[in-house]
């Protein structure tokens, strides 16, 4: 975090030294709560809106009250403004947990606490362009998360362990697979394209639904690039043209191998395109 930055937490602006929550917060006991990361380019929110959606619904998942999302919008600003002109890139982070009470599994009591509200921005390195045209390794995994991944919650420790094992195997990413089918990487969709047609897995309770995969579905619309939302399986993912993640973080980035398999095209034209494409849309070209 670049010095005298602050963040918000519950309802104050603090330097980060001092942002502390209770050891009693449901987060850190339970992982009770979700959370959002938005991209900023150039101080501006990528795709604020579909994001606030998606926490609202995150948020009626697990029966938390909504947030004021255009008290939100402002208090992101704010930390935004604190970014050096420089910074180009950054990440806007939000969490919300039930908020802090003895441990007990059951709800606290109704009124007895607020939900703890944190949001912070951090500075981000673009993806080097050397990076994107080799494309990353991957590995696969067996998809043992629940049954709720579509909800963005902060219990992610099947996706950090997930994560941690592509490094140790010296991948950039996993790639889960449920029952033979790919759902998606551990924080990124996955996407593939054979002849000409683009495939991501449909949005079921069984993958987190991106924001980046829905701009990225729209994009390949305007481009007239076919789509098909039909579950596919590791076998079908290896004989694809071109493999590709997407995410708000990850944007559009190619994958070079599977399990050491290399993918025909590794940094394909679709891939390379959408990137432009989304680069256009977050204000990159103007
Ligand atoms: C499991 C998982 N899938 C997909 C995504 C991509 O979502 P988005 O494009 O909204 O960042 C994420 C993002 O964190 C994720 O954690």
């Amino acid at each position: 975090m670049l010095n005298g930055m602050h963040v918000y937490l519950n309802g104050k602006l603090v330097p980060e030294s001092q942002a502390m929550v209770s050891i009693d917060d449901r987060g850190f006991l339970f992982a009770d709560g979700v959370y959002e990361v938005i991209h900023v380019y150039r101080q501006k929110l990528f795709e604020w809106n579909l994001h606030l959606a998606r926490l609202g619904r995150s948020l009626a998942a697990i029966q938390l009250p909504a947030v004021d999302g255009s008290e939100l919008a402002l208090i992101a600003e704010q930390l935004i403004g604190e970014l050096g002109p420089e910074q180009s890139e950054a990440s806007l982070y939000i969490e919300v947990t039930r908020g802090t009470h003895r441990r007990a599994h059951g709800f606290p009591p109704p009124g007895s606490t607020p939900p703890t509200i944190l949001m912070w921005v951090r500075p981000v390195s673009p993806i080097s362009k050397e990076t994107v045209e080799h494309g990353v390794p991957v590995i696969t995994v067996p998809d043992d998360r629940w049954a709720k991944v579509w909800v963005k919650t902060i219990g992610l420790l099947p996706n950090v362990l997930a994560k941690e094992k592509a490094h140790q195997n010296g991948a950039f990413d996993a790639i889960f697979v449920r029952d033979g089918i790919v759902t998606e990487a551990t924080s990124a969709n996955i996407f593939m394209a054979k002849d000409g047609v683009l495939y991501t897995a449909p949005a079921t309770n069984y993958i987190l639904s991106g924001i980046t995969r829905q701009v990225v579905l729209e994009l390949a619309q305007a481009r007239n690039i076919p789509v098909n939302l039909t579950p596919f399986s590791v076998e079908q993912l290896l004989t694809a043209d071109e493999v590709f993640l997407t995410g708000t973080l990850t944007e559009v980035l190619p994958i070079a191998s599977i399990d050491g398999y290399p993918v025909k095209s590794p940094s394909g034209p679709l891939a390379l395109q959408l990137l432009q494409d989304l680069h256009e849309r977050a204000g990159l070209h103007a």
